[in-house]
């Protein structure tokens, strides 16, 4: 697991550039989809088994990232952003655009030294010495430059929003023997910048019922303990049952929880108050689609440094399997 977990979070796809890591996850699917194909806004596909409940069950590819809008005569990069970065996180990382360049980032000294500047305030410096030299051309984009980290129980990379749930899928897809359903694992793209992807992919597929795969935030480090967010890292996958942009439908979070305790497989209760994820534009496909969401709780998301519990992701398989193996009546 962790070695196909390396390899898909170094992978650098930015919302709207997942050719790369669209084909590292079809070699890893081919040997076990029943079909493979890949729709106008560049979703991956594939189904399992035929003529049972439409099963779709989405987990996105792509990753925050930095596109350049400027090079000034020096060779300084401007840039803004593909997603949710925080400026605060920025400053002093390293960047890989997809061209192959690198760069680090710094900003224009600000008035008092250690206060964080607005993006556009910030450059990348890629080594060069004047804009002819520079290696990057104005809407090139960027991801984060970070090794994956193993630290034993937990893991540590840029991009576990969402390749951990994408590895979810994979090893789920894996697992399953026989389903009566048919299934469809999506990866999907454009999540970071407003759920794109899933909105197309849902509207071809038509599905019965789904849920998405993703990470949710944390609630078990300094100053954020007791608040009001309780997922911690190590009890389990969540199971959504209300984010910012939807509510899961009851349906569904009985069907996991249920499933969950039958098997015993620890799982969180989970209220998120921002943020969303592909189900959101699942459930309002169409006519309607009734969806859930299983997470796997993420330390740092939408930093450099995104950590997850190798427990916690086997446990989210686990229950991915036995929820997609199973007779369901919804
Ligand atoms: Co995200
Ligand atoms: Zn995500």
């Amino acid at each position: 697991m962790k070695p196909l977990l390396q390899k898909l979070t170094e992978t650098f796809s930015p919302s709207g550039y997942e050719a790369a890591i669209r084909e590292v996850i079809r070699a890893e699917v081919q040997p076990f989809a029943d079909e493979i194909r890949v729709d106008a806004l560049g979703n991956l596909i594939v189904r399992k088994g035929k003529g049972g409940k439409r099963i779709m069950v989405a987990a996105h590819m792509d990753e925050i990232g930095l596109i350049a809008t400027h090079i000034d005569e020096n060779g300084f990069v401007r840039f803004t952003t593909i997603g949710g970065v925080y400026p605060n996180l920025l400053l002093g990382s390293r960047v890989r655009f997809l061209g192959g360049a690198a760069g680090v980032i710094h900003t224009e000294p600000t008035d008092k030294p250690g206060d964080t500047p607005s993006v556009d305030k910030m450059f990348i410096d890629t080594g060069a010495s004047n804009r002819a030299e520079c290696p990057v051309k104005i809407g090139e984009v960027a991801a984060f430059e970070r090794p994956f980290l193993d630290l034993g129980k937990r893991m540590v990379a840029k991009s576990m929003d969402d390749r951990v749930g994408c590895l979810v899928a994979i090893e789920a897809l894996r697992a399953i023997r026989e389903t009566p359903h048919e299934l469809y694992f999506v990866f999907t793209t454009q999540e970071e910048v407003g759920t794109r992807g899933a909105e197309t992919s849902a509207y071809g597929i038509d599905p019965h019922l789904g849920f998405s795969l993703d990470v949710t935030a944390w609630g078990d480090t300094p100053g954020r303990l007791g608040k009001n967010f309780e997922m911690a890292l190590g009890k389990g996958p969540a199971i959504k049952i209300k984010d910012g942009g939807m509510l899961s439908d009851p349906r569904i979070v009985n069907w996991m929880i249920d499933t969950a305790e039958a098997q015993g497989i620890p799982y969180q209760r989970e209220v998120l108050l921002g943020g969303s994820t592909d189900a959101r534009s699942m459930q309002l496909v169409r006519a309607g689609v009734p969806v859930g969401c299983v997470s796997i709780p993420c330390r740092y998301v939408h930093s450099p440094s995104e950590m997850v519990d190798v427990e916690d992701v086997q446990n989210a398989i686990r229950l991915v399997t036995e929820l997609l193996s199973q007779p369901v009546e919804i």
